[in-house]
């Protein structure tokens, strides 16, 4: 099984707010449909959840936010992920929506939910979850990103391989000259990026990237606007973009 997140800059238009790309989401349904390995499918907020965050001050502390920024977060990732749902349902595949409220609990994960999307991804079904504006408790608020929600689903679920679709070919070691990095096996990657968004950017990626590879689990860094590098990466274990070998497989 393999846990794929399609990044909110690759699915969405970062620097216009509100604009899916919606060729893109087209050609990554396309791909998909050449694999014939159970996916769960996690997407992230890009100009949809993140230009709201941002406009009411939402962060991934638990806080009292404004109520009123959670509906409209809420909202817009719903608009968000029915543009996914409606492509891939074009493209013949068939996805299955689930908030994260279906197996969050305040900021914790909830098991025998999660391990019931893998029966739902074995089913013939293509599980389709995303970052989200959550309820915490006590009227107060998170935002919970989808690099967050990888690490949850792959503690529990284990998957064969972690995918990240970035809007870039992987990780470089050097911004300026794109240089990029094929290969990590349990170091630390330095990352030197200023821009950052609600939830942390490329740093949080590599964090969450690390945590998971820590767990014995591949992750791969692949570059979205090719998706047949994803169909690869699933078929051939040809990896063009950034590996981060899992801890056994180091
Ligand atoms: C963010 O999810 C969700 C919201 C802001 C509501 P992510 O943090 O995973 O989104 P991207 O992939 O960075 O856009």
């Amino acid at each position: 099984m393999i846990l794929l997140k399609l990044g909110g800059s690759i699915i969405t238009n970062k620097e216009k707010p509100l604009t899916p790309r919606k060729k893109i989401i087209e050609n990554i349904a396309k791909s998909l449909k050449k694999i014939n390995e159970p996916v769960i499918i996690v997407h992230g907020g890009g100009s949809f959840g993140h230009y709201w965050s941002v406009k009411y001050d939402m962060h991934t502390k638990p806080k009292k936010y404004d109520m009123h920024g959670v509906a409209i977060v809420k909202n817009s990732m719903i608009e968000l992920n029915k543009i996914i749902l409606d492509a891939f349902v074009k493209n013949k595949l068939n996805p299955y929506s689930l908030p994260p409220t279906d197996f969050m609990w305040g900021n914790k994960s909830v098991p025998n939910k999660i391990r019931e999307i893998e029966k739902i991804a074995k089913a013939g079904l293509t599980p389709v979850t995303y970052g989200d504006a959550l309820w915490y408790g006590n009227k107060k608020t998170y935002i919970l990103s989808g690099d967050k929600i990888m690490t949850h689903l792959a503690k529990i679920l284990k998957p064969r391989m972690c995918i990240f679709a970035l809007n870039e070919d992987g990780l470089y070691s050097d911004l300026k000259t794109k240089k990029l990095i094929y290969e990590l096996r349990g170091e630390n990657p330095k990352i030197s990026e200023n821009k950052m968004d609600v939830t942390g950017g490329m740093a949080r990626k590599v964090e969450e990237a690390t945590n998971i590879a820590k767990m014995g689990i591949d992750v791969f860094f692949v570059n979205g606007n090719k998706p047949e590098r994803i169909v690869k990466a699933v078929k051939n274990r040809k990896y063009e973009g950034t590996l981060f070998r899992g801890k056994n497989n180091a």
